[in-house]
């Protein structure tokens, strides 16, 4: 499925073009299989949803409401260095959880995992703080670009090494509110990224 979103803007932005890889049907789907997987897993225990701001705020939303399990939520955010497609590798945080973790059973619930290094870095962290159990869920998985070994225990699905957006993800702050998730066409290369 292709949509063509190429709109010169009165800004001169050219808006790529997408190709549409998960429809909001596809995601509704396989948000209640992760659910009905960490209903079973975490059955007994009310765990902290940790949303990792911004890209997961929609999916944070889904899941939550497709658990039956009671649970908690509670966001953090981190920055990468960098903009648009290609971040530098350093992160840093920027909003820490405003509660406390330990003993707690922890879900961190991310967008997408990419290299890795933002995960290693918040489960360098989270696991410091000594929880009960930590485990993450990422909706989506881009593996053949992962340079930190880090375990995911759930993944919605896994793709390839194009740039996405859609459904919380952005391109320079642009798309998030799309409800299917859309990868970039490769074809127009990464010169339409002009926005700041
Ligand atoms: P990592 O540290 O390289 O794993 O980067 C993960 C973060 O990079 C995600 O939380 C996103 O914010 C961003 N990111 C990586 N790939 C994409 C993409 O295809 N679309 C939008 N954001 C992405
Ligand atoms: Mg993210």
């Amino acid at each position: 499925m292709t949509t063509d979103l190429t709109v010169p803007t009165s800004e001169g932005i050219t808006i790529p073009k997408m190709n549409i890889l998960f429809t909001t049907d596809q995601i509704r789907e396989r948000v209640y299989e992760l659910a009905a997987l960490i209903d079973s897993d975490f059955a007994g225990e009310t765990p902290i949803l940790i949303g990792m701001l911004k890209g997961s705020f929609i999916f944070i939303a889904d899941l939550s409401r497709a658990l039956t399990i009671p649970h908690h939520i509670d966001f953090m955010a981190i920055a990468a260095y960098g903009t648009g497609t290609s971040p530098s590798g350093a992160v840093r945080l920027l909003k820490d959880l405003s509660v406390n973790i330990t003993g707690r059973s922890v879900l961190i619930v991310e967008d997408i995992i990419d290299s890795g290094m933002t995960l290693a870095y918040i489960r360098r962290i989270l696991e410091a703080r000594q929880p009960r159990r930590l485990a993450v869920v990422s909706l989506l998985d881009k593996r053949a670009r992962r340079t930190s070994d880090v375990p995911i225990e759930y993944v919605g699905f896994a793709i390839g090494d194009g740039f996405v957006v859609g459904y919380g993800l952005d391109l320079a702050e642009r798309y998030r509110h799309l409800p299917y998730i859309a990868q970039l066409d490769p074809s127009q290369g990464e010169e339409n990224e002009t926005s700041a």
